[in-house]
């Protein structure tokens, strides 16, 4: 049986305006992720060995974690872009998967009702988003007492003040780049402690010369 509760196509708010279609994105991931690193694929089993029970997979793009997750887990992956979601939708019948129910929805604002979800994983995702605090906020509405976020995020390399300057600086060439609207300087640690999570586990690891470092764990709400 289901844990969350669907809210209606007719009630649904259509993600404030952020649904879209970008084909030329949606086809670069698609190859990008084939010729992913063996870092990157162990980065993302590392992630999302943490999942469990019912999972809300945020901005799933054209399906790249599907494999990883451990047996028993539901999966309900939403995707603003419908390009995206197409591919995503062949990876599960590539696949085989009967555990992966998919949907279009922005992070910002999210099609379900409070509490229904044991965990919600995002990869790379909040260099995307256009309002991380309200994501956030819908990350926090949507997990079960006790649920937990799982993320593996690319962020802005604060230690290196050479690496940091060169992000700032070439960020607003790089989020127009195949109109993506992918940011490479997000202190997207910092966003997750702001919007009231507690971070239990956090790793840092390179992954390229500006999309780095990535950091991946697991938080909870609720003090520490
Ligand atoms: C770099 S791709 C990562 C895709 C996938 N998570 C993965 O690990 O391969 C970023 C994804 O975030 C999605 N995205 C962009 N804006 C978003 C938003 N506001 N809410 C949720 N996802 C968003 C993009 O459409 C894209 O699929």
């Amino acid at each position: 049986m289901r844990a969350y509760t669907e809210v209606s196509p007719m009630e649904a708010k259509h993600g404030g305006g952020r649904l879209r279609a970008n084909r030329l994105f949606a086809a670069f991931w698609e190859w990008a992720v084939r010729h992913e690193s063996k870092t990157v694929r162990k980065i993302r089993q590392k992630t999302l060995a943490d999942a469990r029970g019912w999972v809300l997979e945020i901005g799933c793009g054209t399906g790249a974690n599907f494999a990883y997750y451990p047996a028993g887990t539901q999966i309900v992956a939403t995707e603003p872009d419908s390009e995206m979601l197409k591919r995503a939708q062949r990876k599960v019948q590539e696949l085989g998967l009967k555990n992966v129910e998919l949907r279009q929805a922005a992070a910002e604002e999210i099609p379900y009702g409070d509490q229904g979800f044991d965990s919600v994983v995002s990869a790379w995702v909040f260099c995307h988003v256009d309002d991380a605090l309200a994501a956030l906020g819908e990350v926090r509405r949507l997990l079960k007492p006790g649920g937990t976020f799982i993320f593996m995020e690319h962020v802005r390399y604060d230690k290196s003040r050479f690496w940091r300057t060169a992000q700032d600086l070439l960020n607003p060439i790089w989020r127009r780049l195949l109109g993506a609207g992918c940011n490479v300087n997000r202190q997207t640690e910092q966003a997750i402690e702001d919007a009231g999570f507690h971070i239990q586990r956090l790793e840092r690891v390179a992954t390229g010369p500006l999309t780095s470092p990535t950091i991946y764990g697991v938080a909870s709400v609720g003090p520490r």
